[in-house]
């Protein structure tokens, strides 16, 4: 199906931050891979929730807990559906990728792997997809290893079979580089992961918010989301899982939800997905999150993608335009997100990132906690701009416009005219 052109201005009127000023401008806010924006019916929703919902889950003998049980298990419905996973009980709620990723290194990883045995990562991953293998890898010996990547930050497929072995017992790459966008190609890692014999894990936090995600078709063992990615609440996020890989995985946390029956010694875990859900989780955000979903389903995540190609594609030739800019990523758009990721010519980010703030346009200055690839360009960060859907060219010229403005504070000297 063709993807349908967005109303983003339309769009844009649903999101009530989006019309506040920031230092006396028009917020221009590009900085949704680090956390969207929320449309007023998740925030009026979450207020429902309390105003009238309120009441602990899975536990009252009362109408209200019911019904905040029914909502809750509801959400779950409808994500496991969103990420294309037969069964609701295969998907666990988190409070974010973050605690999803380290629920399979606690759980899975450190039961499971002996010394001399491979994880292989890349230096492209976020923090959240590194230090947990980084703490499995140290608490049972086994070894780290990074896919090798391309000049243009892809992974370089050709050389996959140089650090994927008999050894390998899980291979977890990002869907999509906050960093830089890249896009990666999953299926064929997937692939070569199965091949080996490895778990094949899937940081997700920038995937299910752009993409259309099926982890049946990506044949993946985890994937990883957060939320506050995709139009919902923080605190909110989720692990996909195989159910015979969850079933036999130990339990993260202990206490109360997460049991079956408790002795004076010893407990017995409850089925799935209750064994992965300790304690009262952030019922109102995951309530909210469902109306989030709802949003993202009507707008269409194949509508966004293209709307989000079709902005980087205008924001890579205007930028390109501002004298200095160097940027990281790939240019084949065909393999990459709304992203872009850039330096100006001896201007530390942070300057770039105050300068820009100054007028109104938020984006992210530093590594992007991806510290690993920073080091590899030799740099201590990057300038980047994110788009979701509510953005639209009009953020890219004001971005333009205030590099220009970084330009002249900084004294740059203007563009030579070609002879
Ligand atoms: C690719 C990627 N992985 C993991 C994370 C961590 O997400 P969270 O902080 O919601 O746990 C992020 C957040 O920016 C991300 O972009």
């Amino acid at each position: 199906m063709a993807a349908k052109s967005l109303d983003y201005q339309k769009i844009r009127e649903d999101f009530p931050i989006l019309s506040t000023r920031m230092n006396g401008k028009p917020l221009v806010f590009l900085d949704s891979a680090a956390s969207s924006q929320k449309p007023r019916r998740v925030i009026e929703a979450f207020e429902d929730y309390y105003r009238c919902r309120n009441a602990n889950i899975h536990r009252g003998a009362y109408r209200l807990s019911y019904e905040a049980t029914d909502l809750y298990d509801r959400t779950r419905a409808r994500l496991a559906k969103f990420l294309g996973a037969p069964d609701p009980d295969t998907v666990i709620f988190t409070r974010n990728t973050t605690e999803s990723l380290n629920i399979v290194a606690y759980s899975w990883a450190m039961n499971n792997l002996q010394p001399g045995d491979e994880i292989l990562v890349s230096e492209l991953e976020h923090h959240s997809n590194l230090v947990p293998w980084m703490m499995a890898a140290k608490k049972t010996g086994a070894i780290l290893k990074h896919i090798p990547l391309t000049e243009d930050a892809r992974y370089d497929l050709d050389r996959l079979n140089e650090v994927i072995s008999e050894r390998t017992r899980i291979v977890s790459v990002a869907h999509m580089s906050n960093a830089v966008g890249t896009i990666h190609d999953l299926k064929t890692i997937g692939r070569a992961a199965r091949q080996a014999g490895a778990l094949f894990v899937v940081d997700g936090a920038q995937g299910a918010c752009h993409l259309n995600v099926n982890v049946e078709d990506l044949d993946c063992d985890f994937y990883a989301i957060s939320a506050h990615k995709m139009l919902g609440p923080t605190g909110v996020g989720a692990l996909y899982g195989k159910r015979e890989i969850l079933e036999n995985m130990e339990p993260f946390l202990g206490g109360g939800d997460m049991i079956l029956t408790v002795s004076r010694d010893s407990f017995k875990p409850a089925p799935l997905p209750m064994k992965f859900e300790a304690g009262t989780p952030n019922i109102a955000g995951v309530v909210a999150f469902s109306v989030a979903l709802d949003y993202l389903n009507q707008v269409g995540l194949e509508n966004i993608h293209s709307h989000e190609v079709a902005l980087l594609e205008y924001g890579l030739e205007e930028i390109k335009k501002v004298e200095g800019i160097k940027l990281y990523g790939s240019q084949d758009l065909a393999n990459r997100g709304g992203v872009i990721s850039f330096l100006l010519d001896g201007v530390h980010p942070h300057d770039i990132g105050s300068i820009l703030d100054e007028e109104g346009v938020a984006v992210r200055a530093g590594h992007h906690c991806c510290e690993p690839f920073m080091k590899k360009e030799g740099i201590s960060g990057t300038v980047r701009a994110s788009f979701y859907l509510y953005n639209g060219p009009d953020d890219i010229d004001a971005l333009v416009k205030s590099l220009q403005k970084v330009r002249s504070i900084f004294k740059m000297p203007a563009k030579k005219a070609q002879r």
